[in-house]
């Protein structure tokens, strides 16, 4: 399926992003990330869920909070349902508001990442580009793209808010999956089968947050 045209591609809302903003300066401040870093006992990252809606992003997402957290991480959840209700409830689901939706997200997590928090995002991110876009807003290294592999077939069958459904009677439109495409990630630091159980799904996270130095080996709080 071929995408809206790219002059949507710096632009929401026929407004041009980056141009709008002009005499603004950058404060720094004196409370540094490295110092929140620090004080939190891990790093700051960005751990990215991408997968067809119904995949268990957000549930792979709360239950890897709940493990972190419970190891006295600092942790935050940004999940595609809830910020659609606020920041992003004026997006619709064309390529052009996906799009938006996706980069006001990256905007997001980057901030919170720069507050040290591990943030994780769950949104279906069905474009290449648009995720290929926000991992570009951060440094090296920075974000974890962990793809929520999950068979089409599972996730209609599954149709946990019935939504497939809808799309199949054409009373959803632009439906990922359906009538509107899903760009599985070439090279994501991680591919997990969802699946398979929960736990194991979480502990394969866990190793990668490890193997990259995002959090201490043993947890001491
Ligand atoms: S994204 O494509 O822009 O990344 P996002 O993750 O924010 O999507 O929102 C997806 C959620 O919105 C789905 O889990 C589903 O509950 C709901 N939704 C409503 N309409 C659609 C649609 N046309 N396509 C996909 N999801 C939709």
């Amino acid at each position: 399926m071929k995408r809206q045209a790219d002059s949507a591609e710096s632009k929401a809302g026929g407004r041009s992003i980056a141009a709008a903003s002009t005499n603004v300066v950058w404060h720094h401040a004196s409370v540094t990330r490295a110092r929140r870093e620090a004080m939190n006992g891990h790093a700051g990252c960005v751990i990215w869920f991408t997968g067809l809606s119904g995949s268990g992003k957000s549930t792979l997402a709360h239950a890897l909070e709940e493990e972190l957290h419970r190891m006295g991480c600092r942790t935050y959840v940004l999940d595609g349902d809830n910020v659609r209700h606020g920041l992003c409830g004026d997006l619709g689901f064309s390529d052009a508001e996906r799009q938006e939706n996706i980069r006001r997200i990256g905007e997001v997590a980057k901030l919170f990442m720069e507050a040290g928090i591990i943030v994780l995002t769950a949104f279906i991110s069905p474009y290449r580009a648009d995720r290929q876009r926000v991992r570009g807003l951060m440094g090296h290294g920075e974000l974890l793209e962990v793809y929520c592999a999950c068979p089409l077939a599972v996730c209609e069958q599954r149709d946990v808010k019935g939504l497939y459904k809808k799309a199949r009677l054409g009373e959803v439109k632009n439906f990922t999956g359906i009538t509107a495409p899903y760009e599985a990630p070439e090279k994501p630091e991680l591919t997990i089968d969802t699946t398979h159980d929960l736990v194991g799904c979480v502990k394969q996270i866990i190793e990668l947050l490890r193997q990259r130095g995002k959090i201490p080996d043993a947890p001491e709080r």
